[in-house]
């Protein structure tokens, strides 16, 4: 591809004090791809999508998004670029109903698209409007995290950043949640970078994937060239969930 990516990190290092979390990381994501980095627990998964988000921020390295830096930019400004971000854990607002979930999501300066983005989020999770004027933390956890993708959605992100949205769920809910995330990719040519220890399923619907081991990545390459590759199968395929 020759046009420039929409997200390039270059030898991103980040720090927790001392400890170095990510020891230089290179990703690419281009416009309309979905990419997935997997790896175990505690690889720095995590790290890389909060440091894109500015919090904490790469002490060395660049972030490019959509041709700008970001590197040292304040989180509010990042998010104000249109990066969105569905954390680990969902951080849905619990005592809040899922109305006004999303509109904690949406931005001021595009207000006028509320009605309609929120209907899009209806069609795209019918149990969201079934459950509208329900307080966040009353849904289940698949529910909550229609709701955490649909708040992220209601920013109307050039990119969607989604850390981990299949934890914790059944594997009917997860196939539901991946099923979305792929209609919105074809549909709406929404790019999406996902964080997954969910190997099978991540890789499954990535164009492309990075795998993460303590703070490097190790390997890259096409969702299918991955799951057939067989270190990848050994350590994050055999007997892991399908
Ligand atoms: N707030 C923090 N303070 C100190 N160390 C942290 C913090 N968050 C994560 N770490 C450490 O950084 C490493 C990467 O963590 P994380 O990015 O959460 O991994 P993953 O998302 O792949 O499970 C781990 O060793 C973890 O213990
Ligand atoms: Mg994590």
């Amino acid at each position: 591809m020759s046009e420039e990516p929409l997200l390039k990190v270059q030898a991103v290092e980040t720090y927790y004090g001392n400890i170095r979390a990510l020891a230089g990381v290179d990703v690419e994501v281009h416009r309309g791809e979905i990419v997935s980095l997997i790896g175990a627990n505690g690889a720095g998964k995590s790290t890389l999508m909060m440091t894109i988000c500015g919090s904490p921020q790469a002490r060395r390295g660049q972030i490019i998004f959509d041709g700008t830096d970001i590197t040292q930019m304040p989180t509010h400004l990042i998010a104000r670029r249109r990066i969105a971000q569905s954390p680990e854990g969902r951080r849905i607002f619990p005592r809040m109903t899922v109305m006004e979930n999303l509109q904690m999501g949406a931005s001021l300066d595009n207000l006028k698209y509320f009605d309609t983005d929120v209907e899009k989020i209806f069609t795209l999770f019918p149990r969201l409007k079934e459950r509208q004027h329900q307080r966040g933390g009353t849904l289940s956890g698949g529910e909550q995290q229609m709701l955490s993708i649909g708040r992220a959605l209601m920013a109307r992100p050039k990119l969607l950043l989604l850390d981990e949205p299949s934890l914790g769920l059944a594997p009917l809910i997860i196939k539901g949640i991946f099923e979305a995330i792929k209609v919105l990719n074809k549909e709406e040519g929404l790019t999406v970078f996902l964080v997954e220890q969910n190997a099978f399923a991540a890789l499954r619907l990535s164009d492309r994937a990075y795998v993460m081991v303590n703070g490097q990545v190790t390997m890259s390459g096409s969702g299918k060239e991955l799951l057939a590759d067989p270190s990848v199968r050994a350590a994050y395929l055999e007997g892991g969930r399908h």
